[in-house]
């Protein structure tokens, strides 16, 4: 974080109060000016970041990148964080061009100038959606943190522009509304791509079968390290009322094709144990530990006894893996719990923007 004294705090109150308030679409576009989208890029949109390092290194671990040569078109871009999250895990070179979409002329122009200082060779293209709607150039489609603040009719181009996507990478807050508004966009999207994450199977979405009301499907990002000491981000954390620990973020990837990510090797893993996400955060007590997971059967409230696999449950409490395993279980315990993907050693360096 920029030195706090520099932010103007003034400007992110009063960002706190309209995304608080969650009428952010009915208000029409907030970003009054460049100081504003300097505080939002420093401080909110970093939080963002942490969440599409997260997203991004899972992918990066599965070796899965979108397909080579397409335009990157960041909707709802703000300060154009996602975008360049997505340029710097990937590469510039993996893209044929940049397109930044808002409805704020203001954010788009400011995202524009961050991306082409942080990647002068890409070349920045004016497409809007609906132009890229009618065209056949193929498209990565990046969305972040949009989808509550769109009308129905906008909500509506943007599943219809992901449905036309080569490939679409998707985070939404980690909260019940917007996960399962993002799930409900998934069910629409699966017939039209392969399920990269956060799927094991293309079932029906298991959050809309009936007793699963309560459940929704998130995951949380870390910080990285030295931010929970940082007098900048703790006095941003007191003022926004915000808890730096963890992020909660849902969120969706998808390819264009039919099937489930080609890199999960379900048909390696025995029927008894199909692949499985496991949701949420797992709660650690001495003799098991506690989870939900979900597979092509649905999602399931499930024990991991200690004596089955010390270790993993030890895992859970402090570093979880990616949460990707074959799980055998009987709808109640689990009888073994296969990590599917390979972690690098603790002291290999993150990457981020
Ligand atoms: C919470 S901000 C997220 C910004 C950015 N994607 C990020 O992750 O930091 C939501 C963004 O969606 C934009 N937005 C809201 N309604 C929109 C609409 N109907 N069409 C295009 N953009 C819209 C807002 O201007 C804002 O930049």
């Amino acid at each position: 974080m920029p030195d706090p004294a520099q932010l103007d705090w003034s400007a992110l109150d009063r960002l706190r109060a309209t995304f608080l308030a969650r009428d952010a679409a009915a208000a029409g576009p907030y970003w009054r000016d460049h100081d504003t989208l300097a505080a939002y890029d420093a401080t909110y949109a970093e939080r963002i970041g942490w969440k599409w390092d997260a997203l991004l290194r899972e992918l990066r671990l599965r070796r899965w990148a979108p397909p080579a040569g397409t335009v990157l078109l960041d909707y709802g871009c703000g300060s154009g964080v996602a975008g360049r999250r997505m340029l710097a895990a990937f590469g510039a070179d993996n893209f044929a061009a940049l397109a930044l979409h808002d409805h704020s002329p203001e954010a788009a122009s400011f995202a524009a100038a961050r991306a082409a200082s942080a990647f002068p060779a890409l070349p920045l293209l004016d497409a809007s959606p609906s132009r890229l709607l009618d065209s056949s150039t193929p498209f990565t489609l990046v969305v972040s943190h949009v989808l509550n603040e769109l009308p129905p009719a906008a909500a509506e181009e943007l599943v219809a522009l992901a449905a036309r996507a080569t490939a679409v990478l998707w985070i939404e807050p980690g909260t019940h509304a917007d996960s399962r508004a993002l799930a409900a966009a998934r069910d629409r999207l699966r017939s039209s791509h392969r399920i990269v994450a956060p799927c094991t199977h293309r079932e029906n979405c298991p959050l809309f079968a009936a007793g699963n009301e309560r459940e929704w499907c998130h995951f949380f990002a870390e910080p990285p390290p030295g931010v929970q000491n940082d007098s900048g981000w703790v006095r941003f954390a007191q003022r926004a009322g915000v808890d730096l620990r963890s992020q909660a973020y849902s969120c969706l990837v998808l390819e264009r094709g039919a099937g489930v990510a080609a890199d999960l090797p379900a048909a390696e893993t025995p029927a008894a144990a199909p692949s499985a996400r496991v949701l949420g955060r797992p709660e650690v007590f001495k003799p098991y530990a506690r989870l939900l997971a979900c597979d092509a059967r649905g999602l399931h409230w499930l024990e991991l006894p200690k004596r089955v696999d010390p270790a993993l449950v030890k895992r859970l409490a402090k570093d979880p893996p990616t949460p990707l395993y074959a799980l055998a279980h009987d709808g109640r315990r689990i009888a073994a719990a296969t990590p599917l993907v390979a972690e690098p050693p603790p002291d290999a360096a993150p990457s981020g923007e």
